[in-house]
Protein backbone atom coordinates (compact mmCIF):
# COMPACT_ATOMS: atom_id res chain seq x y z
CA UNK A 1 0.00 0.00 0.00
CA UNK A 2 1.24 3.94 -0.94
CA UNK A 3 1.41 5.83 2.05
CA UNK A 4 2.49 9.24 0.74
CA UNK A 5 -0.03 11.07 2.70
CA UNK A 6 0.43 10.01 6.56
CA UNK A 7 -2.63 10.26 8.64
CA UNK A 8 -1.95 9.27 12.01
CA UNK A 9 -4.52 7.68 14.57
CA UNK A 10 -2.25 8.22 17.85
CA UNK A 11 -2.89 6.48 20.98
CA UNK A 12 -1.67 7.80 24.16
CA UNK A 13 -0.28 11.47 25.19
CA UNK A 14 1.75 10.91 27.90
CA UNK A 15 5.09 12.12 28.00
CA UNK A 16 6.32 9.93 24.37
CA UNK A 17 3.08 11.33 22.80
CA UNK A 18 3.16 14.84 23.98
CA UNK A 19 6.76 14.55 22.61
CA UNK A 20 5.72 13.05 19.40
CA UNK A 21 3.58 15.88 18.78
CA UNK A 22 5.35 18.53 19.57
CA UNK A 23 8.96 17.16 17.54
CA UNK A 24 6.40 16.19 14.52
CA UNK A 25 5.34 19.71 14.18
CA UNK A 26 8.74 20.40 14.25
CA UNK A 27 9.86 18.20 11.06
CA UNK A 28 8.21 20.05 8.66
CA UNK A 29 9.71 17.52 5.89
CA UNK A 30 8.36 14.69 6.81
CA UNK A 31 4.44 14.76 5.51
CA UNK A 32 2.32 13.79 7.89
CA UNK A 33 -0.10 15.05 10.54
CA UNK A 34 -1.68 13.35 13.89
CA UNK A 35 -5.78 13.08 12.71
CA UNK A 36 -6.97 11.89 16.03
CA UNK A 37 -5.73 11.16 19.51
CA UNK A 38 -6.93 8.19 21.43
CA UNK A 39 -6.92 8.25 25.57
CA UNK A 40 -7.89 7.23 28.49
CA UNK A 41 -8.50 9.65 31.65
CA UNK A 42 -11.34 12.00 30.56
CA UNK A 43 -10.55 14.27 33.34
CA UNK A 44 -6.87 14.98 32.75
CA UNK A 45 -6.13 18.28 31.59
CA UNK A 46 -3.81 17.96 28.29
CA UNK A 47 -1.92 21.07 26.62
CA UNK A 48 -3.65 21.43 23.25
CA UNK A 49 -7.30 21.54 22.75
CA UNK A 50 -10.06 19.34 23.23
CA UNK A 51 -10.48 18.16 19.42
CA UNK A 52 -7.91 16.58 19.14
CA UNK A 53 -9.29 13.72 21.56
CA UNK A 54 -11.37 11.09 21.54
CA UNK A 55 -11.76 8.35 23.71
CA UNK A 56 -13.42 5.96 21.61
CA UNK A 57 -10.60 3.23 20.46
CA UNK A 58 -12.64 2.77 17.15
CA UNK A 59 -12.77 6.65 16.20
CA UNK A 60 -9.21 5.46 14.92
CA UNK A 61 -9.22 1.75 14.15
CA UNK A 62 -12.64 2.08 11.90
CA UNK A 63 -11.38 5.24 10.40
CA UNK A 64 -10.90 4.96 6.64
CA UNK A 65 -8.74 7.88 6.44
CA UNK A 66 -6.09 6.77 8.91
CA UNK A 67 -3.50 4.42 7.52
CA UNK A 68 -1.00 4.74 10.58
CA UNK A 69 -1.92 4.41 13.76
CA UNK A 70 1.08 5.10 16.65
CA UNK A 71 0.51 3.17 19.70
CA UNK A 72 2.23 5.02 22.54
CA UNK A 73 0.00 3.48 25.81
CA UNK A 74 1.19 1.68 28.88
CA UNK A 75 -0.78 -1.05 29.28
CA UNK A 76 0.29 -3.65 27.24
CA UNK A 77 -2.66 -6.27 26.75
CA UNK A 78 -4.88 -3.24 26.04
CA UNK A 79 -1.53 -2.30 23.44
CA UNK A 80 -2.04 -5.71 21.78
CA UNK A 81 -5.31 -5.27 21.56
CA UNK A 82 -5.50 -2.15 19.58
CA UNK A 83 -2.19 -3.17 17.38
CA UNK A 84 -3.66 -6.33 16.62
CA UNK A 85 -6.86 -4.60 15.54
CA UNK A 86 -5.23 -2.33 13.73
CA UNK A 87 -2.88 -4.53 11.59
CA UNK A 88 -6.24 -6.37 10.54
CA UNK A 89 -7.71 -3.19 9.69
CA UNK A 90 -4.86 -2.41 6.91
CA UNK A 91 -2.88 0.62 8.62
CA UNK A 92 0.43 0.12 9.31
CA UNK A 93 1.39 0.07 13.02
CA UNK A 94 4.29 1.85 14.82
CA UNK A 95 4.73 1.12 18.26
CA UNK A 96 7.23 2.02 21.45
CA UNK A 97 5.55 -0.84 23.86
CA UNK A 98 8.53 -3.36 24.51
CA UNK A 99 6.67 -5.05 26.64
CA UNK A 100 3.78 -6.32 24.74
CA UNK A 101 6.31 -7.14 21.73
CA UNK A 102 8.19 -9.18 23.66
CA UNK A 103 4.92 -10.99 25.45
CA UNK A 104 3.39 -11.49 21.59
CA UNK A 105 6.21 -11.53 19.33
CA UNK A 106 5.15 -14.79 17.66
CA UNK A 107 1.68 -13.59 17.24
CA UNK A 108 3.00 -10.10 15.86
CA UNK A 109 5.11 -11.41 13.31
CA UNK A 110 2.30 -13.84 11.92
CA UNK A 111 -0.31 -10.70 11.39
CA UNK A 112 2.05 -9.19 10.05
CA UNK A 113 2.94 -11.99 7.19
CA UNK A 114 -1.04 -12.61 6.78
CA UNK A 115 -2.31 -9.09 6.63
CA UNK A 116 1.22 -7.96 4.86
CA UNK A 117 1.22 -4.69 7.08
CA UNK A 118 4.40 -3.23 8.16
CA UNK A 119 5.13 -2.91 12.40
CA UNK A 120 8.10 -1.06 13.22
CA UNK A 121 8.93 -0.32 16.99
CA UNK A 122 12.60 1.17 17.22
CA UNK A 123 11.60 3.26 19.97
CA UNK A 124 10.93 0.07 21.98
CA UNK A 125 14.57 -0.56 21.94
CA UNK A 126 17.06 2.13 22.98
CA UNK A 127 14.99 4.67 22.26
CA UNK A 128 17.39 7.01 19.77
CA UNK A 129 19.81 4.39 19.13
CA UNK A 130 18.79 3.12 15.52
CA UNK A 131 19.88 -0.71 16.60
CA UNK A 132 16.90 -2.33 15.36
CA UNK A 133 16.97 -1.23 11.66
CA UNK A 134 21.37 -1.61 12.09
CA UNK A 135 20.94 -5.37 13.23
CA UNK A 136 18.10 -5.51 10.43
CA UNK A 137 19.79 -3.96 7.59
CA UNK A 138 23.57 -3.31 8.30
CA UNK A 139 24.46 -6.87 10.19
CA UNK A 140 22.10 -8.93 7.49
CA UNK A 141 25.31 -10.90 6.11
CA UNK A 142 28.35 -10.08 8.87
CA UNK A 143 27.39 -13.18 11.28
CA UNK A 144 26.88 -11.51 14.69
CA UNK A 145 28.41 -13.24 18.18
CA UNK A 146 27.64 -10.79 19.92
CA UNK A 147 25.15 -7.91 21.59
CA UNK A 148 25.78 -6.42 24.43
CA UNK A 149 24.50 -3.51 26.32
CA UNK A 150 23.05 -0.87 28.80
CA UNK A 151 19.64 -1.07 27.11
CA UNK A 152 17.48 0.34 30.16
CA UNK A 153 17.66 4.54 30.75
CA UNK A 154 16.15 4.58 34.13
CA UNK A 155 18.54 2.09 35.54
CA UNK A 156 21.69 3.40 34.35
CA UNK A 157 20.06 6.48 35.55
CA UNK A 158 19.45 5.09 39.11
CA UNK A 159 23.21 3.50 39.03
CA UNK A 160 25.14 6.38 37.99
CA UNK A 161 23.37 8.94 40.46
CA UNK A 162 23.78 6.84 43.06
CA UNK A 163 27.04 5.78 42.35
CA UNK A 164 29.05 9.08 41.17
CA UNK A 165 26.75 11.22 43.86
CA UNK A 166 25.39 9.57 46.72
CA UNK A 167 21.85 9.98 46.11
CA UNK A 168 20.02 7.65 47.68
CA UNK A 169 18.13 5.04 45.62
CA UNK A 170 14.98 6.46 46.26
CA UNK A 171 16.01 10.28 45.14
CA UNK A 172 17.66 8.42 42.25
CA UNK A 173 14.51 6.37 40.92
CA UNK A 174 12.06 9.56 41.83
CA UNK A 175 14.20 11.72 39.40
CA UNK A 176 13.97 9.02 37.25
CA UNK A 177 10.08 9.19 37.47
CA UNK A 178 9.95 12.86 37.55
CA UNK A 179 11.88 12.91 34.11
CA UNK A 180 10.04 10.45 32.23
CA UNK A 181 12.27 8.02 31.96
CA UNK A 182 10.64 5.48 33.99
CA UNK A 183 7.66 2.65 33.32
CA UNK A 184 4.63 3.53 35.11
CA UNK A 185 5.47 0.22 36.89
CA UNK A 186 9.21 1.04 37.88
CA UNK A 187 9.92 -2.82 38.86
CA UNK A 188 10.49 -3.79 35.11
CA UNK A 189 13.35 -0.86 35.05
CA UNK A 190 14.66 -1.81 38.33
CA UNK A 191 14.01 -5.66 38.11
CA UNK A 192 15.73 -5.77 34.74
CA UNK A 193 12.44 -6.64 33.30
CA UNK A 194 11.97 -4.02 30.60
CA UNK A 195 15.95 -4.91 29.70
CA UNK A 196 15.16 -8.20 29.12
CA UNK A 197 12.24 -7.17 26.64
CA UNK A 198 14.56 -5.40 25.18
CA UNK A 199 16.90 -8.08 24.62
CA UNK A 200 13.98 -10.38 23.23
CA UNK A 201 13.78 -8.16 20.18
CA UNK A 202 17.41 -8.34 20.11
CA UNK A 203 17.44 -11.74 19.71
CA UNK A 204 15.17 -11.72 17.04
CA UNK A 205 16.34 -9.31 14.90
CA UNK A 206 20.68 -10.22 15.93
CA UNK A 207 20.37 -14.19 16.22
CA UNK A 208 16.77 -14.91 14.53
CA UNK A 209 15.44 -16.46 17.86
CA UNK A 210 12.09 -16.36 18.93
CA UNK A 211 11.54 -15.63 22.68
CA UNK A 212 9.09 -15.43 25.32
CA UNK A 213 9.37 -13.50 28.75
CA UNK A 214 10.20 -16.52 30.92
CA UNK A 215 12.70 -17.69 28.58
CA UNK A 216 15.41 -15.77 29.43
CA UNK A 217 16.95 -14.37 32.97
CA UNK A 218 16.96 -10.89 33.96
CA UNK A 219 17.87 -9.75 37.35
CA UNK A 220 17.78 -6.25 38.21
CA UNK A 221 19.60 -3.46 40.41
CA UNK A 222 16.95 -3.05 43.56
CA UNK A 223 19.12 -5.35 45.47
CA UNK A 224 22.50 -3.59 44.64
CA UNK A 225 23.67 -2.37 48.60
CA UNK A 226 26.75 -0.74 49.82
CA UNK A 227 29.25 -3.78 49.80
CA UNK A 228 29.40 -4.12 46.52
CA UNK A 229 29.26 -0.03 45.60
CA UNK A 230 32.23 -0.46 47.66
CA UNK A 231 33.89 -3.16 46.36
CA UNK A 232 33.49 -1.79 43.00
CA UNK A 233 34.83 1.59 43.78
CA UNK A 234 37.91 0.31 44.97
CA UNK A 235 38.97 -1.49 42.09
CA UNK A 236 38.18 1.41 40.11
CA UNK A 237 34.56 -0.44 38.63
CA UNK A 238 31.33 0.82 37.88
CA UNK A 239 28.13 -1.54 37.98
CA UNK A 240 25.59 -1.08 35.03
CA UNK A 241 22.90 -3.22 34.38
CA UNK A 242 23.80 -5.08 31.12
CA UNK A 243 21.57 -6.94 28.95
CA UNK A 244 24.23 -9.59 26.75
CA UNK A 245 23.31 -12.42 23.94
CA UNK A 246 26.28 -14.03 22.96
CA UNK A 247 27.40 -17.48 20.91
CA UNK A 248 28.50 -19.90 22.98
CA UNK A 249 31.29 -22.48 21.88
CA UNK A 250 29.04 -24.99 21.01
CA UNK A 251 26.84 -22.53 18.67
CA UNK A 252 24.03 -21.77 21.09
CA UNK A 253 22.94 -17.93 22.19
CA UNK A 254 23.26 -17.45 25.95
CA UNK A 255 21.23 -14.69 26.53
CA UNK A 256 20.44 -12.48 29.90
CA UNK A 257 20.14 -9.76 31.53
CA UNK A 258 22.93 -9.14 35.47
CA UNK A 259 24.43 -6.49 36.34
CA UNK A 260 27.56 -5.97 35.69
CA UNK A 261 31.05 -4.95 36.55
CA UNK A 262 33.00 -2.58 34.47
CA UNK A 263 35.99 -1.06 34.12
CA UNK A 264 37.58 1.90 32.28
CA UNK A 265 38.36 -0.08 29.07
CA UNK A 266 34.63 -1.51 28.88
CA UNK A 267 33.02 0.71 26.45
CA UNK A 268 30.03 0.94 28.41
CA UNK A 269 32.02 2.41 31.39
CA UNK A 270 31.65 6.18 30.17
CA UNK A 271 27.73 5.36 29.19
CA UNK A 272 26.45 7.39 32.24
CA UNK A 273 22.93 8.81 33.20
CA UNK A 274 19.98 8.18 31.25
CA UNK A 275 22.45 6.79 27.82
CA UNK A 276 22.23 3.79 26.30
CA UNK A 277 25.16 2.04 25.01
CA UNK A 278 25.17 -1.23 23.03
CA UNK A 279 28.15 -3.31 22.12
CA UNK A 280 28.08 -5.36 18.84
CA UNK A 281 30.89 -7.92 17.58
CA UNK A 282 30.89 -9.62 14.37
CA UNK A 283 33.16 -11.86 12.63
CA UNK A 284 34.66 -9.15 10.22
CA UNK A 285 33.71 -6.06 11.53
CA UNK A 286 34.59 -6.74 15.16
CA UNK A 287 33.59 -4.49 17.83
CA UNK A 288 31.16 -1.52 16.92
CA UNK A 289 29.46 0.57 19.28
CA UNK A 290 26.33 2.93 19.24
CA UNK A 291 25.48 5.22 21.96
CA UNK A 292 22.16 7.51 22.45
CA UNK A 293 19.50 8.76 25.00
CA UNK A 294 17.41 5.62 26.00
CA UNK A 295 14.24 7.04 27.46
CA UNK A 296 12.67 10.22 27.66
CA UNK A 297 10.03 12.42 25.28
CA UNK A 298 12.47 13.22 22.81
CA UNK A 299 14.61 10.87 22.03
CA UNK A 300 11.85 8.29 22.24
CA UNK A 301 10.07 10.26 19.68
CA UNK A 302 12.91 10.66 17.53
CA UNK A 303 12.48 7.04 17.13
CA UNK A 304 8.89 6.83 16.60
CA UNK A 305 9.52 9.84 13.82
CA UNK A 306 11.70 8.15 12.43
CA UNK A 307 9.79 4.71 12.60
CA UNK A 308 7.08 6.80 10.73
CA UNK A 309 9.12 8.02 8.23
CA UNK A 310 10.54 4.70 6.89
CA UNK A 311 6.26 3.88 6.36
CA UNK A 312 6.62 6.59 3.81
CA UNK A 313 9.20 4.65 1.85
CA UNK A 314 7.13 1.66 2.43
CA UNK A 315 9.77 -0.25 4.70
CA UNK A 316 9.14 -2.93 6.48
CA UNK A 317 11.12 -5.10 8.63
CA UNK A 318 12.13 -8.50 6.26
CA UNK A 319 13.40 -10.73 9.55
CA UNK A 320 16.61 -11.33 7.84
CA UNK A 321 17.89 -13.60 10.68
CA UNK A 322 14.66 -15.32 11.27
CA UNK A 323 14.45 -16.15 7.32
CA UNK A 324 18.00 -17.09 7.14
CA UNK A 325 16.77 -20.10 9.75
CA UNK A 326 20.57 -20.40 11.88
CA UNK A 327 18.85 -22.86 14.25
CA UNK A 328 20.07 -21.39 17.06
CA UNK A 329 18.79 -22.37 20.38
CA UNK A 330 18.97 -20.87 24.17
CA UNK A 331 21.50 -22.45 26.45
CA UNK A 332 21.26 -22.26 30.01
CA UNK A 333 24.90 -23.85 31.28
CA UNK A 334 27.20 -21.07 30.55
CA UNK A 335 29.71 -20.55 33.32
CA UNK A 336 29.29 -16.92 35.05
CA UNK A 337 32.04 -15.44 37.14
CA UNK A 338 29.58 -13.67 39.82
CA UNK A 339 29.57 -11.43 42.15
CA UNK A 340 27.45 -12.67 44.90
CA UNK A 341 26.68 -10.71 48.56
CA UNK A 342 24.78 -12.60 51.35
CA UNK A 343 23.96 -12.84 54.61
CA UNK A 344 26.83 -14.32 56.77
CA UNK A 345 24.97 -17.62 57.96
CA UNK A 346 24.15 -18.30 54.22
CA UNK A 347 28.05 -18.37 53.38
CA UNK A 348 28.50 -22.10 53.42
CA UNK A 349 25.09 -23.45 51.84
CA UNK A 350 26.31 -20.70 48.83
CA UNK A 351 29.41 -22.38 48.16
CA UNK A 352 28.06 -25.30 47.14
CA UNK A 353 26.52 -23.60 44.14
CA UNK A 354 29.92 -22.40 42.40
CA UNK A 355 32.16 -24.29 40.45
CA UNK A 356 35.36 -22.89 41.68
CA UNK A 357 35.87 -19.73 44.29
CA UNK A 358 38.44 -17.06 43.40
CA UNK A 359 37.69 -14.76 46.81
CA UNK A 360 35.56 -14.50 49.74
CA UNK A 361 34.93 -12.03 52.49
CA UNK A 362 32.57 -12.33 55.59
CA UNK A 363 31.98 -9.87 58.26
CA UNK A 364 29.58 -10.39 61.72
CA UNK A 365 26.72 -9.99 59.22
CA UNK A 366 27.50 -10.43 55.47
CA UNK A 367 30.43 -11.24 53.20
CA UNK A 368 30.64 -12.58 49.39
CA UNK A 369 31.73 -14.98 47.36
CA UNK A 370 33.35 -14.74 43.99
CA UNK A 371 33.70 -17.17 41.44
CA UNK A 372 32.36 -19.42 38.84
CA UNK A 373 28.57 -20.46 38.42
CA UNK A 374 26.38 -21.58 36.02
CA UNK A 375 23.53 -19.58 34.92
CA UNK A 376 21.54 -22.27 36.19
CA UNK A 377 22.49 -22.27 39.19
CA UNK A 378 22.89 -18.81 39.30
CA UNK A 379 19.19 -18.66 39.06
CA UNK A 380 18.46 -21.10 41.88
CA UNK A 381 20.43 -19.46 44.14
CA UNK A 382 18.58 -16.20 43.41
CA UNK A 383 15.16 -17.77 43.84
CA UNK A 384 15.27 -19.39 46.98
CA UNK A 385 17.74 -16.23 48.88
CA UNK A 386 15.77 -13.30 46.65
CA UNK A 387 15.95 -10.50 49.69
CA UNK A 388 18.87 -11.47 51.21
CA UNK A 389 21.17 -12.02 47.97
CA UNK A 390 22.75 -9.48 45.75
CA UNK A 391 24.52 -10.49 42.31
CA UNK A 392 27.05 -8.54 40.04
CA UNK A 393 28.87 -9.89 36.81
CA UNK A 394 32.02 -10.02 36.41
CA UNK A 395 32.20 -11.81 32.86
CA UNK A 396 31.88 -14.90 31.68
CA UNK A 397 34.00 -17.45 32.46
CA UNK A 398 36.53 -18.66 29.47
CA UNK A 399 37.62 -21.37 31.43
CA UNK A 400 36.73 -23.27 34.51
CA UNK A 401 38.70 -21.67 37.86
CA UNK A 402 40.39 -24.25 40.19
CA UNK A 403 38.08 -24.76 43.11
CA UNK A 404 40.47 -23.31 46.09
CA UNK A 405 40.62 -24.26 49.61
CA UNK A 406 37.89 -21.17 50.56
CA UNK A 407 35.20 -24.16 51.54
CA UNK A 408 37.54 -25.36 54.08
CA UNK A 409 38.11 -22.15 54.83
CA UNK A 410 34.31 -20.92 55.46
CA UNK A 411 33.21 -24.08 56.78
CA UNK A 412 35.74 -23.28 59.63
CA UNK A 413 34.75 -19.70 59.72
CA UNK A 414 31.33 -20.51 60.35
CA UNK A 415 31.77 -23.69 62.73
CA UNK A 416 33.39 -20.76 65.08
N1 LIG B 1 11.66 2.89 31.11
C1 LIG B 1 12.43 2.79 29.92
C2 LIG B 1 13.88 3.07 30.24
C3 LIG B 1 11.90 3.74 28.89
O1 LIG B 1 14.14 3.64 31.30
O2 LIG B 1 14.75 2.71 29.45
C4 LIG B 1 12.52 3.60 27.55
O3 LIG B 1 12.28 2.34 26.99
Amino acid sequence: MERTNLNIGLFGFGCVGFGLYEVLHKTPSLKAQISKICVKNKGKQRPISADHFTFDKNDILLNNDINVVVELIDDADAAFEIVSAAIKSGKAVVTANKKMIAEHFEELLLLQQQYDVPLLYEAACCASIPIIRNLEEYYDNDLLESVEGIVNGSTNYILTKTFAENLSYAEALKQAQEKGYAESNPTLDTGGFDAKYKLQILLAHAFGIKTVPADIFNYGIDNIGELELKYAKEKGLKIKLVAQAFKTADNKIAAFVLPKFVDDKNKLYQVDDVFNGVVTKTCFADTQFFVGKGAGAYPTASAVISDISALSYNYKYEYKKLQQQQGLELDNTVLLNIFLRHKKEEALLLTTYFESIDESYLNNESGYISGTISLENLKEVIAINKESISAVLHDVAVTANIKTELTALLQEVALN
